[in-house]
């Protein structure tokens, strides 16, 4: 068996170890950052002096033809490769012969993983933003569509105040705006290329690294060729990223579950976006949304697990870096069907205005009630209390508050007038409350504005 590094060894690997070092298995998806990584050496090898034109021409020949090979699937695995940047050379020698072999001069497969890791990584930030923009997209159609639907706001799960249904929900378009923000900035994290620093070292050829860098559309170079090769920050801030996201896109999910409970009947998830039961015929199971949910579990363990397996290494390559890519390849596939999925649902859930209607009750109002009594000179403190009373007064009658008389009131406080009845209304409560960033329709209004021209 022909190895890259055999030339010391007596023996063959044994057949287990082979297994255990090999990460073709995983890392084979960044055959398009290798080749491209390759072709930016053989040509950075040219301006150093060590390839002609012609030799690099026939090195980017052959690797151009692996790419066709890997991407037709035509490609065959030999024994001896062991990652994707072996498979790709020895592949690429076979094409093009001895010449093929100059190719690795002056470079290790430890800058090389780590060019082609931050080439994949940062293609995968601007699909993932790709993505979440297109959540956020559903999310403001929704909202648009349905947009002065009152329903309960809850604090602690307990009826609160009243919202709009738009505005629920794009209490989730936020979020999401951080999240895209915060993949752009590990994009920013991933942009310094390390490629010329060699196993550790830095190259004992004289290539230009800012040349390289302009050739893969790196804004810069890595300023210390140790820690080039050994710093994996962008796939933790990658991870992390897809954490944060992820436990976004769980909230949303658990309370699209509760909504769609017989008990709420708030929202009705469409028949795509459901799952039945094997037992029981009339289920119909939010499993699109648990398993979102679910997988904000895994998102977090990625994260967790590179962390712990980066934490004690000393300087430089070790091979425990090689498990940096499996984590985040998951995250990311994880990533490009949970969201997706989400903006589906979203585009097709129902909601069920009469459900929330029914669930409007006057308790909601309470604190509108308070502020009545402010308007007229109270302390809110002193109306906080009084309105306490009010609610007292109901509950010992049995009755909602707003059945309570302008006498059953007065005798709380000297305050109530004639005039309480219009504090007692949803649409009262909604329409006090047009601050910017607020449930009135208005602000709702603004509100999605800003988030359109954020989007464009
Ligand atoms: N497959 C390896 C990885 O993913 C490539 C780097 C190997 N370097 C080494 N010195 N053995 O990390």
């Amino acid at each position: 068996m022909s190895k890259l590094w055999g030339g010391r060894f007596s023996k063959q690997t044994a057949d287990l170890v082979r297994k255990f070092n090999d990460s073709i298995g995983f890392d084979i998806r960044l055959y398009n950052e290798d080749i491209d990584g390759s072709i930016a050496w053989a040509n950075g090898l040219v301006g150093a002096g060590v390839l002609t034109s012609d030799e690099a021409n026939q090195i980017i020949d052959g690797l151009e033809k692996v790419r066709v090979e890997i991407s037709e699937g035509s490609f065959e695995l030999a024994a001896g490769d062991e990652d994707v940047h072996t498979a790709v050379e020895r592949r690429m020698t076979e094409l093009v012969g001895p010449v093929g072999g100059k190719l690795h001069t002056g470079r290790s497969r430890n800058d090389q993983v780590s060019t082609d890791f931050r080439l994949w990584t940062k293609r995968a930030c601007a699909a993932v933003i790709a993505e979440i923009n297109n959540v956020q997209q559903a999310i403001i159609e929704h909202a648009e569509a349905h947009h002065d639907i009152p329903m309960p706001g809850y604090t602690h799960l307990q009826h609160a105040q009243p919202v709009t249904w738009s505005h629920w929900l794009m209490s989730y378009f936020w979020p999401l705006a951080r999240d895209a923000k915060r993949f752009a900035q590990v994009a920013e994290s991933v942009d310094e290329l390390p490629l010329g620093s060699a196993a550790f070292a830095g190259t004992a050829f004289p290539v230009d690294r800012e040349a390289l860098a302009d050739a893969l559309g790196f804004a810069g170079v890595t300023q210390n060729s140790l820690d080039g090769v050994s710093n994996r920050d962008f796939a933790v801030d990658f991870l992390y990223a897809g954490t944060l996201l992820g436990m976004h896109l769980s909230r949303l999910a658990e309370q699209i579950i509760l909504f769609s409970s017989t008990e709420f009947s708030f929202v009705v998830i469409d028949d795509a976006y459901s799952t039945g039961s094997s037992i029981m015929p009339q289920k119909k199971n939010p499993d699109t949304m648990e398993l979102t949910r679910g997988k904000s579990g895994r998102l977090l363990g990625n994260l967790t697990g590179l962390l712990a397996t980066i934490k004690g290494l000393p300087s430089t390559y070790d091979k425990d870096l090689q498990e940096d890519k499996e984590p985040v390849f998951d995250s990311y596939d994880n990533l490009l069907i949970i969201l997706p999925v989400m903006a589906g649902a979203l585009r097709t859930l129902k909601i069920r205005p009469d459900k929330m209607a029914a669930q409007l009750e006057p308790g909601l109002l309470a604190t509108d009630l308070a502020d009545y009594l402010v308007k007229k000179g109270m302390p809110f403190r002193e109306a906080h209390h009084v309105i306490g009373q009010v609610v007292q007064a109901g509950e010992d009658k049995n009755i909602p508050i707003t059945d309570l008389t302008l006498h059953d009131l007065k005798e709380i406080s000297v305050l109530f007038d004639d005039d309480v009845l219009d504090a007692f209304s949803v649409e009262g409560a909604l329409k006090a409350r047009n601050v910017a960033g607020g449930t009135g329709p208005t602000a709702v209004r603004q509100q999605i504005e800003q988030a359109k021209s954020l989007l464009d």
